[in-house]
């Protein structure tokens, strides 16, 4: 007996010396860059060690499955990056009651043939000051109301047994006014109060207002907010309840890196790195893409790949085009696995609103040029707002003026524009500048709410048609789509919100109703609303994954078309050639392909030769040859 134990304890002490030298040597493949740049962030031997203490800690407590599939998915590199991959983010209480739910729903999701799920903010955050789960109370503590951290890792094997992917949201630019730390720094301890911003004198975020542009003009104007108990200001970027955390004290980024860690080991595969460009400040500056804020998202994909390799960075950067693509580094310098496509995103709609194609091709040409490593999410609708982000340079050259452009665009996605079919509310209007956000889902600004109020099938049709052909255009573009939970199904806005007085001054809640159940019951009529929706994208997701032409690493671009509103894209993969037009208009169009030759229509699944094309409005084709 006691020399079996022997046997068993020399295995495990081979194992650990196995995994140690794993670690070891990922370790060293970094050292060198993550102590430099730490030193020049931090200047502190000590903190830094204590980091690396720290690292080998977290990677000692990550479970073997976990590190079997860090290791499989450091061999196949950039795992994520699969014409497959379907990603859908949802709110777990809205879609399911609580994690244990979504667990329940999984064969839904497979249904749907996601196979990445984001889930919206869970942990623990005070009710009715959230900011939707943004404001995070215990980064090591989900919501009771939606279970424990036990369930979520529960929930991310069982995902990870099904292929899923599991994302969760790092809130780390501030925490909740309820977190640990910011109790602590209420109460006048210093040590607290120093990983925070704190001025006991107005002077110096006065100063910082005159650079600093506001996040929420009307919900939360400014970004300082006083507390009269402590007689100081405390910076508050977002809501007064979400306090900016200082990254300059190098405790904040080790505790943080250690949330970061631990919220790895419980199994999450994508990590959104939520409201990145903002973590650093310097007064005189707008405190935005600050070049620190890069040292540290660089340091944080060191840690990762030291740690935990198969973890991908997604960047929330809500920026203008320039300042987006810094954010994935160099090919030797990775910053963010992944990024959104957000001024593609607010550029679509403001095609549909435009029916002119122009602006949408400059952008994807944008898109399209960068090195192909880089991979964007692609998506139409999220939780957030639509910020016109646009390209207003352009526009001026061609006549249009960017204060009147917005405020044509927020009309005619309410509807009050002639021909309009969309419905939403305006978001964040600031009485002083008069810009203002959008807010609705992808199916009412389609159209399918108008159709479904006034029960007009010839309108329903056009929506859905709509609806669809940007859904195809969403899974044409380079890299990862994205839907928005509820979109399978064409859930249109929710009003309720305003019922409820938490919630009632934030219109975003209009797109983050209750999924609803019973509307999916539907899906099995083919005739109903949502049996046509639900089966289109089906469709539509079934070719894009086994069609080589929608392979990620396709050589993508659009082609120059005479009509300014087709939209026509290219895309070339193992020898195959998509043609994908894209019809932005009311009005049907004769197509001429490139030239007279055989083409599969992926649709209809006819191949014959062709030289025209019959496309109605607001249609696409998808033309393989
Ligand atoms: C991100 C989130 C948004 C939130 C903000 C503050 O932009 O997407 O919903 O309000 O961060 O955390």
């Amino acid at each position: 007996m006691a020399k079996r134990k022997a046997t068993v304890g020399g295995k495990t002490a081979v194992k650990k010396a196995a995994s140690d030298r794993i670690f070891m040597e990922r370790m060293q493949r970094h050292h060198d860059e993550l102590r430099w740049l730490y030193m020049e962030l931090y200047g502190n031997d000590d903190m830094f060690a204590e980091l690396c203490d720290q690292m080998k800690w977290y990677y000692d407590q990550r479970s073997a499955k976990l590190k079997k599939l860090d290791a499989e998915r450091e061999a196949a590199g950039a795992w994520y990056r699969k014409r497959d991959m379907l990603g859908m983010m949802m709110y777990i209480d809205n879609f399911a009651g609580n994690i244990k739910g979504v667990q329940e729903k999984l064969p839904y999701l497979e249904k749907c043939n996601v196979n990445y799920i984001h889930l919206m903010p869970f942990l623990d955050s005070p009710k009715g000051r959230s900011d939707g789960g943004y404001a995070v109370a215990d980064f090591r503590e989900v919501k009771p109301e939606l279970g424990t951290m036990d369930d979520l890792a529960e929930l991310a094997e069982k995902c990870h047994d099904k292929g899923i992917s599991l994302c969760m949201d790092f809130v780390m630019n501030h925490t909740s006014e309820n977190h640990e730390w910011a109790k602590r720094a209420r109460q006048g301890d210093g040590e607290y109060m120093s990983r925070y911003f704190f001025y006991a004198d107005p002077s110096i975020p006065q100063e910082y207002e005159k650079t600093v542009p506001q996040v929420f003009p009307t919900t939360a104007p400014g970004n300082f907010t006083y507390l009269p108990e402590m007689g100081h200001y405390v910076m508050t970027t977002f809501y007064p309840y979400q306090w900016d955390l200082n990254y300059r004290n190098p405790r904040v980024f080790n505790e943080m890196m250690y949330n970061f860690l631990y919220l790895a080991n419980q199994g999450m595969d994508i990590i959104r790195i939520d409201a990145v460009p903002y973590i650093w400040k310097e007064l005189g500056t707008n405190c935005r893409n600050l070049p620190q804020v890069h040292t540290i998202v660089r340091m944080m994909r060191m840690i990762g790949e030291i740690v935990c390799p198969g973890i991908v960075l997604l960047g929330e950067v809500v920026m203008e085009p320039d300042k987006v693509a810094p954010y994935f580094g160099t090919v030797e310098k990775p910053e963010c696995h992944m990024l959104y496509n957000v001024t593609t995103m607010a550029t679509t709609w403001h095609t549909v609103a435009t029916r002119d194609i122009r602006l949408l091709r400059k952008q994807m040409d944008i898109v399209c040029s960068l090195p192909r490593e880089y991979t964007f999410l692609n998506y139409l609708r999220c939780h957030d707002d639509i910020g016109w982000g646009l390209d207003y340079a352009t526009l001026k050259e061609w006549g249009m003026d960017e204060v009147a452009h917005k405020k044509y665009l927020n009309d005619y996605f309410q509807g009050k524009v002639e021909g309009s079919v969309s419905r939403g509310e305006l978001y964040n209007e600031d009485p002083v500048t008069g810009d203002a956000r959008f807010c609705a889902t992808t199916a009412s600004m389609c159209g399918v709410e108008s159709a479904g109020i006034e029960q007009d099938e010839e309108e329903m049709k056009w929506a859905i048609r709509k609806d669809l052909m940007l859904h195809a255009y969403m899974f044409t573009q380079s890299g990862i789509p994205m839907l928005y939970s509820g979109d399978e199904i064409g859930q249109v806005n929710d009003y309720t919100y305003k019922d409820d007085p938490d919630k009632a001054p934030d219109s975003r809640y209009i797109h983050r109703g209750k999924f609803n159940w019973d509307l999916v019951d539907n899906i099995k009529d083919k005739t109903s609303v949502q049996g046509r929706i639900f089966n289109g994208l089906e469709d539509l997701e079934k070719i894009r994954r086994t069609e080589a032409v929608f392979n990620t690493d396709a050589e993508v671009y659009t082609k120059d078309y005479k009509d300014t509103s087709l939209l026509w894209i290219v895309r070339k993969s193992e020898g195959e050639e998509l043609h994908a037009v894209f019809n932005f208009s009311d009005e049907g169009r004769t197509i001429w392909m490139p030239e007279k030759a055989v083409y599969t229509n992926l649709a209809t699944g006819v191949t014959e030769e062709v030289e025209t094309v019959e496309l109605s409005g607001w249609d696409f084709v998808w033309m393989k040859r």
